[in-house]
């Protein structure tokens, strides 16, 4: 299940920093139903592609995160869960 692996590649690379089951900040902002709000804490729409750019990239106090295709693809299944 990508899901699966997406919720280990989040426990090994995002959970220090953000909560997945609310909206309350860690070290950045809660990612609960990150995909199904109309905007971002940041204002942009959270397509797969925005999320892409900002975990490979980074913004801000967030560092960038280096991922293989198979587990952004599994993140952002997981992601989609959320
Ligand atoms: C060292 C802490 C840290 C780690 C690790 C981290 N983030 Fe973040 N993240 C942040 C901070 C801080 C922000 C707020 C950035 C800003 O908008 O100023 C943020 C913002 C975000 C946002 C909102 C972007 C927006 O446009 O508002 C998403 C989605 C996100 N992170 C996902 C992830 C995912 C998925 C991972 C794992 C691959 C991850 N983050 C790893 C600290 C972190």
């Amino acid at each position: 299940m990508e899901e699966a692996r997406g919720a280990q590649v989040f426990s090994q690379k995002c959970a220090k920093c953000h909560h997945p089951t609310n909206t309350h900040p860690l070290n950045g902002p809660g990612l609960q139903a990150i995909t199904k709000v109309k905007t971002m804490p940041s204002g942009t729409p959270p397509t797969d592609e925005r999320m892409t750019y900002v975990i490979l990239h980074g913004r801000n106090m967030m560092p960038a995160t280096q991922l293989s295709d198979d587990q952004l693809s599994d993140l952002l299944a997981y992601l989609h869960t959320l």
